[in-house]
């Protein structure tokens, strides 16, 4: 996995058909996924529950591109070897999933994957002041996380604050709820990278349909790079 800092459009497999994710992965992917976003949650930290490390290891052979895990767990640590064996590329935990994010951070990246640090949209930019050195990427979560389909919330200042403190450290800003084809510029022009979609992507598309993912993840990355029709 390179760094770099041009726009990266992220499918969240939360709004994918649950019966056939194989599939629904090599959809992404040959429309122009850049990477595959996995929404894990436990129905504790998030009132919601989805899959678990051995259905990530199950998608691992159909990703081609680059599998972000998003864990909506608490507590985290436990699970960290589990993700990495099922081939997480990167790991994201939440800093309000327990008190030892910083411990997380470095157990993740000692286990061999990428650290992300997720803050929920009530979380301060500044709460990752000390954390830079330590992730290669901060998810700002544009939603309350759960589920997929809400109203964007506009969290374009904290994005600005986040972006000015990493400088040139090599960390991914990833947003991650509501982005659309109305918002992703926002989030783009103030400093985000990697732009999560679920619903936008999938809507009115199938695995028999695949070009409406096409035209849609063409639709979020073109807006984002200030491409108008
Ligand atoms: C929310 C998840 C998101 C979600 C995004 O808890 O972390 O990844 O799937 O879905 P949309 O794009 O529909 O808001
Ligand atoms: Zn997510």
């Amino acid at each position: 996995m390179s760094f770099d800092r041009s726009i990266k459009i992220a499918p969240s497999i939360l709004s994918a058909d649950f019966a056939n994710f194989g599939q629904e992965i090599q959809a992404i992917e040959s429309q122009g996924a850049d990477w595959v976003h996995i929404d894990v949650m436990d129905g504790h930290f998030v009132p919601n529950l989805t899959f678990g490390p051995m259905a990530v290891k199950a998608f691992r052979p159909h990703v081609k591109t680059v599998m972000d895990v998003h864990l909506m767990i608490a507590p985290v640590d436990p699970y960290i070897d589990a993700y990495a064996d099922a081939g997480a590329d990167v790991l994201t935990a939440h800093i309000e999933a327990g008190p030892h994010i910083h411990r997380t951070l470095q157990a993740i990246r000692a286990a061999g994957m990428k650290a992300g640090v997720a803050l929920n949209p009530g979380t301060p930019a500044e709460a990752v002041a000390h954390l830079l050195d330590l992730t290669d990427l901060i998810c700002v979560m544009t939603v309350n996380p759960g589920f997929g389909g809400q109203k964007f919330i506009d969290m374009t200042s904290k994005i600005r604050s986040l972006r000015s403190m990493i400088g040139d450290r090599p960390v991914h800003i990833e947003i991650d709820g509501g982005v659309d084809p109305s918002t992703a510029p926002l989030v783009a022009e103030a400093g985000a990278d990697v732009l999560v979609a679920g619903s936008a992507v999938f809507k009115g598309g199938s695995v028999n349909d695949p070009d409406v993912y096409g035209a849609n993840i063409r639709n979020i990355r073109d807006a984002a790079n200030g491409v108008w029709a």
